[in-house]
């Protein structure tokens, strides 16, 4: 049950698709006080909270505080209170009892989860204005569905999207990129797409190509996906502010940029020195924004990352002058302590923050009508909507099909028009454990389709964790290796274990059938891909603890290897299950434990995969080198039945956008004795062992 709360005179944010009828005050649960307006509940002993989506720490929130306030935020240290996103929905969790909390409002909105007082929860929102909305339900799962339902159905990218990606931000030329191409090819090691960072375009200005270094983008997209390999080029926020250059005199011509306080288009700065900002809260600017993505696409360009848009600001002009008038002061004084602060401050906080968040003014749609907003007011909503102009406009450009969209920014809608990435996490083994504890959070509040920088962004990766982090990789829907300018060289094939890299990235292919059917599922049934151990094992006190293994679908649970120098690791099981040792595309080992606790041997080159009783996980042969050369048609099964098992396989052609049918299903049956039933379009026939 859903029940709908108004606060002050909230704003429409467009992160609700069903609309609810609005229910009285006072709310049960939530004691409400104003000035500034907070909604505090109890939090019993031994009650979890699980959601707020992208941020740090751990799937149970409790024991620290949050914000939502989209930020560039490229340390992922745990004394963080918002990183990219902003995602206000969380649920709390009880034996007895659980329910859901979201909070519809685009400001600042503070979450305190047992940190000021351990016995509390209390959510604060700065505008007072806010839609809230309590939903209350059985269980995890079923909070989880009815939030889904309110809020539409998450993002459905192309199947090729689900095979491995390389990126780096250093990609310079056509060269370094056939490069890479060569790089995997050459060797037989899988790969679906190459991503472009800013380096492609001419002086960072967004729609460009830099003719120098990419004289035919056109026939390089061409000649890369001949050979199943999709060129994935960044867009960011800011449009550079240079006469002549079409994007930024169309933008000005039309009106279509984010203003001052004076009116005059804004100025701010970000990789291409001074920009102004698409109004992307505006239909119009949105939908000229969004067209333009067509430029690549003529190119043979079918997928994009959105990037910047939180929207990240190096600094404004305003303060950039300010502090430049100030700076002549601090010459040639003896700096005492609090004065040399002074100094460094005014440097330090020339962008991103609430200092120039005050600055700028949006034509917002609302009822219909435009309304100046100032954006502080509204910062959440910047990302979502660069990434729904795009997202709507490829309606019109591509009718029908599926295009690659995934965004840093984003607000609770956003995972109806695109995935999202981690963001710039490091070469960190505590950001690998980070991975999977965002794959709950994030699920939870609806995009299914993300996945971290594998190998880490920021700092020097080393082979080990490359190695760790690509066996857990593998399951993430998106999975791109990604790094950043001036660290070290993090192309798999670059390492002397390149063959254990092409051995785990065959995992990755023959386990897409499950991997495809179970997105698909969550996506078309509001479901939940990952899920920490708690949601399906209600009661089961010690799964309640587990911080570093997740379910999977509804047949799998993982439990990757996070830390240096271990060859092995500490594993709870709920229940007996089996623990399949992978190796390589249609080979491993297995091995049937009871429930409780395991340490358990995990070298380098294996990925344990634990199959719940009772279930199976349907694969491919896993040999291809790309998704479009993948058979899927004729599978075969992990599995581990102790009376009978059964499979409802989704499987479609990955580029159409013709979800319902009836024929894309198949239903796989097997018993202890070993007799498979499959009723479907698919052939699955049993591993020979
Ligand atoms: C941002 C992005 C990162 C990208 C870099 C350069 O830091 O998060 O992924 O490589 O910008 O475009």
């Amino acid at each position: 049950m859903i029940c709908k709360y108004r606060f002050g005179t909230p704003l429409e944010t467009g992160a609700v698709v069903a609309p609810r009828p609005e229910s009285p005050l006072p709310m049960p649960r939530f004691t409400v006080t104003e000035d500034p307006l907070t909604l505090s509940c109890p939090l019993p002993e031994g009650a979890a909270v699980y959601g707020l989506g992208e941020n740090v720490r751990g799937m149970n929130k409790r024991g620290w505080h949050y914000e939502s306030q989209c930020t560039d935020i490229p340390h992922h240290s745990e004394d963080k209170l918002s990183l990219y996103g902003a995602h206000n929905f969380f649920l709390v969790s009880t034996e007895e009892e659980v329910f859901g909390l979201f909070v519809d409002d685009p400001g600042v909105v503070h979450f305190d989860i047992g940190y000021t007082r351990s016995d509390l929860l209390s959510v604060t929102v700065k505008s007072g204005d806010a839609w809230v909305y309590l939903i209350e339900g059985e269980t995890e799962a079923d909070v989880a569905r009815q939030f889904r339902g309110l809020v539409g159905r998450s993002y459905i990218p192309p199947k090729w999207a689900f095979g491995y990606g390389q990126s780096r931000w250093g990609y310079r030329s056509e060269e370094d990129i056939r490069a890479v191409a060569e790089g995997y090819r050459s060797r037989r090691m899988a790969l679906d797409a190459i991503y472009l960072d800013i380096d492609y375009m001419e002086r960072f200005k967004d729609f460009t190509v830099n003719r120098e270094t990419f004289p035919d983008l056109k026939a390089l997209a061409a000649d890369l996906k001949r050979d199943g390999i999709h060129l994935v080029p960044i867009i960011d926020a800011g449009v550079k502010i240079e006469t002549g250059y079409d994007v930024y005199e169309q933008g000005v011509e039309q009106g279509l940029f984010c203003t001052d306080e004076r009116g005059e288009n804004f100025i701010a700065a970000v990789w291409p020195g001074q920009v102004h900002f698409p109004d992307v809260l505006n239909p119009a600017a949105r939908r000229w924004f969004g067209r333009l993505y067509g430029r690549l696409m003529e190119q043979g360009i079918e997928g994009f990352w959105n990037d910047m848009n939180e929207p990240a600001i190096f600094y404004t002009q305003k303060n950039l002058d300010a502090a430049f008038a100030r700076v002549e002061d601090f010459k040639g004084r003896n700096l005492n302590l609090h004065r040399y602060w002074e100094l460094k401050a005014l440097f330090n906080y020339l962008g991103d923050g609430p200092n120039s968040y005050h600055q700028f003014f949006h034509q917002m749609e609302q009822d219909g009508k435009l309304l100046r907003v100032r954006h502080d007011r509204v910062h959440n909503l910047y990302g979502m909507n660069m990434t729904r102009a795009a997202s709507e406009a490829f309606d019109e450009l591509a009718p029908g099909k599926r295009v690659l969209m995934f965004s840093r920014a984003s607000y609770i809608g956003a995972h109806r028009y695109g995935g999202i990435w981690q963001g710039d996490n490091k070469s960190w083994w505590s950001h690998l454990q980070m991975n999977l504890q965002m794959m709950a959070s994030l699920n939870l509040v609806g995009f299914l389709y993300t996945g971290a920088d594998l190998g880490g962004f920021g700092c020097d990766t080393t082979e080990d964790l490359l190695l760790r982090w690509i066996a857990f990789g593998i399951f993430t829907p998106l999975m791109r290796n990604h790094c950043a300018l001036g660290t070290r060289e993090q192309e798999l094939y670059r390492y002397p274990r390149w063959e254990t890299f092409r051995d785990l990235l065959s995992l990755r292919y023959m386990l897409l059938p499950y991997l495809y059917s179970e997105y698909m599922k969550a996506a078309l049934t509001d479901g939940l891909m990952f899920r920490p151990l708690a949601f399906d094992y209600r009661g089961d006190a010690r799964a309640r603890e587990v911080e570093d293994q997740i379910l999977l679908g509804e047949s799998a649970m993982l439990a990757p290897v996070c830390q240096q120098n271990a060859t092995g690791r500490h594993v709870y099981l709920p229940e007996e299950m089996k623990l399949i040792r992978l190796r390589r595309a249609g080979e491993w080992t297995e091995e049937i434990l009871p429930a409780g606790d395991h340490y358990i041997p995990v070298a380098l080159d294996e990925v344990p995969l634990f199959l719940r009783p009772d279930r199976l996980v349907p694969i491919a042969a896993g040999d291809a080198d790309c998704v479009m050369r993948e058979d899927f048609d004729h599978l075969s099964l992990l599995s581990f039945v102790r009376t009978e098992a059964e499979y409802l396989l989704y499987d479609d052609d990955g580029e159409s956008r013709d979800y319902n049918q009836q024929s894309h299903y198949t239903a796989i049956r097997l018993n202890a004795g070993g007799a498979l039933t499959v009723a479907g379009s698919q052939t699955v026939t049993l591993p020979e062992r």
